[in-house]
């Protein structure tokens, strides 16, 4: 057997090493026979398992206090490979109107084979069990909800959803399991675009599914089928970002609470919705389910019209306009051209995305440059 290149000595390199290996050589064909037979994890093929991104995984169950935790290429590969593992034709899936819009069109694609899909209103969450039905085997949301920064009580969800045996899943990108922890609230997967927050510097995309052993191994056995594991470069960014993950989500929130509560008092702010808001409609649920702060996003409506946004926007010196989200840099963006633009128009109405509607995501710079940026660029309305 070969001495191991990485540590010849036995000591260890302080970061996680970057394995960016196809393949993996057996050491014996009793080796080869363990690994075949689940005696030992060894490696063998990059789709089905890298020690890089097996590194971050437990990093990321540990967060969210789950058993383990699959990482793949992004948060719509880890959405849709939650979907393909659970769903089968007949299937009922109950998704809610405020989330992430690329789900939509998962959704279009989810009904050709034969999967029945509802959408609900976070706002009518309390007649959730009108929803459902017998054949539901899913629900599927946001808390808080990108964009609008709903909030929905994923305790009072897993009560409905298990009058009808239904998995809950919930997204956790917008709160980050620094102030949210849904497997404690009853979620039997969390969902994470590990591109946001986790990643956390605008230069990776990633998805992470945490839960049980259980789920572990069914997710495995689907990204391993259809190969979507992420590749070990972007697993070490990956986590190298968590190292700062826990500071950055903080200080995250204390921008965002500052600019909450400057825009609450400004006259050109309507819709303003930010969990930790007292005048949140569901700022009571937040507090039961999220601690050490409410997360960096909020939404508001600038003006009346889609110029005030516009103006608003073209304004802003530091916060850069941009999609995206979690990131050590403010970043804004129009919903209802960006996110949502697939939605058909009828529908982003209903729930209340608007052209004059923009979505900020807080990033590190300090609070009071990011409530100055604001207030400078309000003035331009
Ligand atoms: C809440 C949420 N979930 C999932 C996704 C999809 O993640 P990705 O862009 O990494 O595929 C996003 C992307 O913005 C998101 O905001």
């Amino acid at each position: 057997m070969h001495p191991d290149p990485l540590t010849p000595y036995g000591n260890r390199p302080m970061v996680t090493p970057i394995v960016n290996a196809v393949n993996y050589e057996y050491a014996s064909f009793e080796v080869l026979r363990q690994i075949t037979e689940g005696e030992i994890d060894g490696y063998t093929y990059h789709r089905d398992d890298n020690p890089t991104v097996r590194e971050v995984e437990k990093k990321i169950a540990a967060l969210e206090e789950a058993e383990d935790c699959v990482i793949c290429t992004s948060g719509m590969a880890a959405c849709t490979m939650v979907y393909l593992t659970y769903l089968r034709a007949g299937d009922h899936l109950l998704l809610f109107h405020d989330i992430y819009g690329a789900n939509y069109k998962v959704s279009l694609i989810l009904e050709r084979l034969g999967i029945e899909i509802s959408w609900m209103n976070a706002d009518d969450v309390h007649r959730i069990r009108e929803y459902l039905r017998p054949n539901t085997r899913m629900v599927f949301l946001e808390t808080p909800s990108n964009p609008l920064c709903k909030v929905v009580d994923i305790h009072a969800v897993r009560q409905a959803a298990d009058t009808v045996g239904a998995l809950l899943v919930v997204d956790n990108t917008f709160a980050t399991p620094y102030h949210q922890k849904p497997l404690r609230h009853g979620a039997h997967l969390v969902v994470h675009s590990a591109t946001k927050a986790l990643g956390g510097h605008n230069d990776i995309m990633a998805g992470a599914i945490a839960g049980s052993k259980l789920y572990y191994n069914e997710l495995w056995f689907t990204r391993q089928a259809i190969g979507t594991t992420l590749d070990a470069y972007s697993a070490f960014l990956l986590d190298r970002g968590l190292k700062t993950f826990e500071i950055r989500a903080a200080a995250m929130a204390r921008g965002a609470e500052a600019v909450a509560e400057y825009l609450q008092k400004h006259p050109k702010v309507s819709r303003l919705s930010y969990p930790g808001l007292h005048s949140h409609p569901q700022h009571d649920v937040a507090r039961k389910q999220m601690e050490r702060g409410f997360g960096g996003m909020l939404a508001f409506d600038v003006g009346h019209h889609q110029e005030d946004a516009r103006r608003f926007i073209n304004g802003l010196q530091t916060i850069y306009h941009a999609v995206s989200l979690g990131a050590t840099e403010s970043l804004i963006c129009v919903p209802h051209l960006t996110t949502m633009l697939y939605l058909p128009p009828e529908r982003r109405a209903m729930f209340g995305v608007r052209e004059n509607t923009v979505r900020l995501s807080i990033g590190i710079e300090p609070p009071e440059q990011l409530v100055a940026d604001v207030q400078q660029a309000l003035a331009s309305v």
